[in-house]
């Protein structure tokens, strides 16, 4: 491990079917004024608005709501909730949703006192806050996103087309508490439940497929792969194990929560070329992934032989006995490939409405990441996209 690094991470976490309870004694530690962060329904129909709401209403908080919230959350919606949540004087944000409303509270919680546009200051300068943050806490409804416990917000600009991920350097940024109940998962529709099992896969690959040296974070990455894998499975087949996903919910956490990522380079290129194609196409997140990965794999291999060669020992027992290291390594990739079969992931980017004529365009959104086994360069990058279609 060569790096050098602080770590820090105070989202404080509530796990397993009874965590509803603990909102009480966390809504207890903020102001009276509430707002309650949603999407676009799923939760008035499961039930799980009827006991927040009730929280809230059992500890006397002066509620306002920020319905509807998108998957790929829009910035004309966060300039909605900004506005919201400053006329309410927001002491407090509460998320109850996905990655989308998770990630949205936390870019509401930036602009509420922030003077300056956030779209520009946050999204294309990049920069960190500077001013007062309001404090978010979540209640997670679906897995993969990891944003439960980080500090990224991934907001899309409708207008330009642009889909842009700020992962905060200030951990203030980070839910003071996330709850995490496994059975809130278990009403998320199939594809929804697969997106996110790839999403968490994705992650950490992304942070796998980088550095030479010998790291214990490539070596968690490996048991929390084959964690994702096993359990997978057994969700795919039946959706309803609680064992199962709730295996896969506490994979998902620590899978972005920056553990990995402590003491190595990381790649995060399926993620860029994926964000690019959501924010032309709006697709599912893990979807985008998903079409653009084995590609991307396929290209860097050459550069990367070694790690995705213990790629392919240790996370998909490939024998290794008597075969070329490119030979192990394709097993490996192939192996993948037929998981994500299973998984019933989407494949290639034209299922998700990419054209042919569209590909210079999300090439042009593409950023070009330097981590990874292999920086691309713009023809590379239009052809990995020519070979996802
Ligand atoms: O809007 P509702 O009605 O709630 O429906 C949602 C939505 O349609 C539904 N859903 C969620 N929980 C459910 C449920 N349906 C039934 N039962 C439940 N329990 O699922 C759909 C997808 O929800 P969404 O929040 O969009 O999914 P996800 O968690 O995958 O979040 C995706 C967003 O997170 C960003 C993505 O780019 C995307 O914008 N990401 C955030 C990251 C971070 N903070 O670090 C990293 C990721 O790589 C990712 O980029
Ligand atoms: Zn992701």
């Amino acid at each position: 491990m060569l790096g050098n690094f602080t770590y820090c991470n105070p989202t404080k976490l509530y796990f397993g079917e009874d965590s509803l309870e603990a909102l009480h004694t966390e809504l207890q530690k903020y102001g009276k004024n509430v707002v309650l962060i949603y999407g676009s329904g799923s939760i008035k129909r499961n039930g799980i608005y009827d006991a927040v709401t009730a929280i809230l209403k059992e500890e006397e908080k002066n509620v306002a709501e920020i319905a509807g919230v998108m998957p790929n959350p829009t910035l004309t919606k966060l300039y909605e909730g900004v506005e919201i949540a400053r006329n309410h004087h927001a002491d407090f944000i509460l998320a109850v949703g996905g990655g989308s409303v998770c990630d949205y509270a936390k870019a509401v919680s930036v602009s509420v006192h922030c003077a300056q546009d956030p779209w520009e200051k946050y999204y294309v300068r990049f920069e960190e806050p500077d001013c007062e943050l309001v404090p978010v806490g979540c209640v997670l409804t679906m897995v993969g996103t990891g944003s439960e416990m980080n500090a990224g917000a991934v907001i899309t600009n409708q207008d330009t087309k642009q889909k842009i991920g700020h992962v905060f350097a200030d951990e203030a940024v980070m839910p003071k508490f996330s709850i995490l109940n496994p059975k809130f998962t278990l009403t998320l529709p199939h594809d929804q439940m697969a997106a996110g099992i790839y999403d968490i896969f994705n992650h950490i690959c992304e942070q796998y497929f980088s550095g030479e040296d010998d790291n214990t974070s490539d070596y968690i990455s490996e048991g929390l792969m084959r964690s994702v894998i096993h359990s997978s499975r057994i969700a795919v087949k039946n959706p309803q194990d609680y064992e199962a996903r709730s295996n896969l919910m506490w994979t998902a956490t620590w899978a972005l929560n920056t553990l990995v990522a402590k003491g190595k380079t990381t790649d995060w290129m399926v993620h860029m070329l994926g964000q690019a194609v959501g924010g032309v196409t709006n697709a599912t997140h893990g979807m985008t992934l998903a079409a653009v990965s084995l590609p991307y794999y396929r290209f860097i291999m050459p550069y990367g032989l070694d790690k995705m060669k213990r790629f392919a020992v240790n996370v998909w027992d490939v024998s290794a006995a008597d075969k070329s290291d490119t030979a192990i390594a394709e097993e490996g990739l192939k192996a993948m490939e037929n998981w994500m079969r299973e998984l019933g992931v989407a494949m290639h980017i034209s299922e998700l409405g990419v054209t042919s004529e569209m590909i210079e365009d999300i090439a042009d959104k593409v950023l070009a990441m330097n981590g990874g086994y292999k920086a691309l360069n713009r023809e590379e990058i239009v052809q990995i996209l020519r070979e996802s279609m």
